[in-house]
C-alpha cells in the first residue's frame, strides 16, 4: 500500500530570510521580512481574512510595527498551534517563528523598518488546498445569521445531495468559510449514516429543497454522524492515497453553520469542497475523543484541567491496534493548553498534542506525516487546560462564573477529533 501525502505538502518557502544567518546587512521589509509573514501570517492578516488587520499595506505594517514586536515576543502571534517537537505534521513549520525569524523581524525594527525593493520579494507560499473539487455542497442561498434575544449564538443546517449512484470515499474535505470573523465552526455530518446501517429518509427536520436550510442546535441530530469540523484558523484535510471515509450509495449530508453574534455580521454563505475516489484500501473514521465527565470550568480557577485516560476498549468492541491520521484539537476561548498522547503498556508515551497555549482563532488540525500507531493494550490521555481567572485576556464574563460544557461560544469544550484507521500503515 502506498502512503504519501505528496499531493498536501506544498513547502515552497525557500530560504529568503527565513531565518538565514547570513543576512549581513539591515533586513528589508521585501527581501526578508515579507517572506516571513506571507508564510506564517498572511493566511489570516488579508484583506476579508479572520485578523482584524492586513498585512497587504506595507506602510500599514510599519506604522505597526511594535505591536508586532510586542505579539511576538509575547507569544500570542502568530497564535499558538501544536509543538511541532512533538509530532511532524503537514506545514507545521509554518505555525511557528522559529528564532531566526524572530530575530530577523527585530533587526529590521531595529534598523528602523527600510522597506527595500519589491522586486526582492520572493513568490509567496500557496495556501493549503484540496481544490480541484469533485463536489462542493453549500446552501443555495446566502443567510443572514438571526439571534434571539441576548443569545449570541445561531446554528443553521443545510441538507444536501451529493449525487453519488453507489457508495464513494471521501479523500479531502475542505470547509469553505466566506467570514471566519463570525463563523465559530462549520460541521460536516452524513444523515442516514452509513455507520448506522442508514436509512431512507431525512433526518432532524432536514429538507434538501430548502435553500435556506433550517435551524438546529446540538451536536447532530437524528442519526447525524461527524464527518469533519471546521473552526477559525483550520486547514483542508486530505487523506494520504488509499485512504478514506465512506459515504453510502445517495449519501444525504448536513452542513453545520455556528454563527456567533460579533455585531458583524451581514449574510454569509458556508459550505464543504470534497474530494472522492470510488474505492480505497483503508477506511477511515472520525473519533470524537471528549473527556466524558467533563462537567464545567469552575468560576475563577486560572488552571483547570479537564481530562480523561481512555483505554481502546473504550472505543471499540475487540481488540485492535489503529492508527490515527490526523487531530483536530478544539476548545472554546479560555483554552489555555493541550495535551493528547499514549501511553504503552512498558509506560512509554508517544506525543500525539501538545500545546502551552491557545488561541480561538488558530484551531490547526496536526496531520501526521506518518500515522501513530495505538496498539491495542495502550491508553489514550486527552487534557485540555483553561484559565476561567478575570486575568485571562479572553474572559467574558465580570466576575467569571461557571462555564459549563457546551457547544455556545461562551461555554467550553474539550475535544480530539480524531480521524484513525484500524491496522498499521
Ligand atoms: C490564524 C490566524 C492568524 C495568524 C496566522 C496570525 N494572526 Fe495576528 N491576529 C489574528 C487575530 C484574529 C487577531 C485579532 C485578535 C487578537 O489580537 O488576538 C490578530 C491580531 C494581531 C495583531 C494586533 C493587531 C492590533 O491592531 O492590535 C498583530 C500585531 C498581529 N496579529 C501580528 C501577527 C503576526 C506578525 C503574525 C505572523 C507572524 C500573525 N499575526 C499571524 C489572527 C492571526
Amino acid at each position: 500500500m502506498r502512503f504519501s501525502w505528496l499531493s498536501m505538502i506544498v513547502l515552497p518557502f525557500g530560504c529568503a530570510g527565513n531565518g538565514d544567518s547570513d543576512v549581513a546587512e539591515a533586513p528589508t521589509y521585501w527581501a526578508d521580512v515579507r517572506p516571513i509573514f506571507d508564510e506564517s501570517c498572511a493566511r489570516c492578516h488579508v484583506d476579508g481574512g479572520q485578523a482584524p488587520v492586513s498585512f497587504d499595506d506595507p506602510a500599514a505594517v510599519v506604522a505597526m510595527a511594535t505591536t508586532i514586536q510586542a505579539k511576538i515576543d509575547a507569544g500570542l502571534m502568530p497564535p499558538p498551534a501544536p509543538d511541532p517537537t512533538c509530532a511532524d505534521y503537514v506545514d507545521s513549520d509554518r505555525y511557528v517563528l522559529d528564532d531566526g525569524e524572530k530575530d530577523v523581524i527585530r533587526r529590521w525594527i531595529a534598523a528602523g523598518t527600510p522597506l527595500g525593493d519589491e522586486a526582492d520579494r520572493p513568490a509567496p507560499p500557496e495556501l493549503l488546498t484540496i481544490a480541484p473539487f469533485d463536489v462542493v455542497v453549500t446552501g443555495a442561498a446566502p443567510y443572514t445569521p438571526q439571534f434571539t434575544g441576548t443569545n449570541p449564538n445561531d446554528y443553521r443546517c443545510w441538507a444536501v445531495e451529493v449525487g453519488n449512484e453507489d457508495e464513494i470515499f471521501l479523500t479531502g474535505l475542505e470547509a469553505i468559510v466566506e467570514h471566519p470573523s463570525f463563523v465559530h465552526h462549520v460541521v460536516l455530518f452524513d444523515d442516514g449514516a452509513s455507520l448506522l446501517g442508514g436509512d431512507d429518509g431525512w433526518s432532524g427536520g432536514a429538507d434538501p429543497n430548502d435553500a435556506d436550510g433550517f435551524p438546529c442546535g446540538g451536536f447532530g441530530q437524528g442519526d447525524w454522524a461527524f464527518l469533519h469540523g471546521w473552526g477559525p484558523g483550520a486547514n483542508p484535510i486530505m487523506f494520504p492515497d488509499g485512504y478514506g471515509v465512506k459515504l453510502q450509495a445517495h449519501a444525504k449530508l448536513i452542513v453545520q453553520a455556528h454563527y456567533f453574534n460579533n455585531g458583524d455580521v451581514v449574510p454569509d454563505n458556508v459550505g464543504y469542497g470534497l474530494t472522492f475516489a470510488p474505492q480505497v484500501d483503508t477506511e477511515v473514521y472520525n473519533l470524537p475523543v471528549y473527556p466524558p465527565n467533563f462537567d464545567h470550568v469552575p468560576a475563577g480557577d486560572p488552571d483547570y484541567t479537564a481530562g480523561e485516560t481512555f483505554g481502546l476498549s473504550d472505543f471499540l468492541p475487540v481488540p485492535l491496534t489503529i492508527s490515527v491520521l490526523s487531530v483536530w484539537p478544539h476548545m472554546h476561548v479560555l483554552g489555555k493548553g493541550f495535551d493528547y498522547y499514549i501511553t504503552h503498556a512498558d509506560g512509554s508515551k508517544t506525543c500525539m498534542v501538545q500545546m502551552d497555549g491557545w488561541d480561538f482563532h488558530n484551531q490547526v488540525p496536526a496531520q501526521y506525516l506518518t500515522p501513530i500507531v495505538v496498539p491495542p493494550d495502550s491508553a489514550l490521555t486527552l487534557e485540555c487546560h483553561y484559565d476561567n481567572s478575570p486575568s485571562n485576556p479572553n474572559q467574558f464574563a465580570d466576575p467569571p462564573r461557571d462555564v459549563p460544557f457546551g457547544e455556545g461560544t461562551e461555554d467550553e469544550m474539550c475535544f480530539a477529533f480524531t480521524y484513525a484507521f484500524a491496522g498499521t500503515p
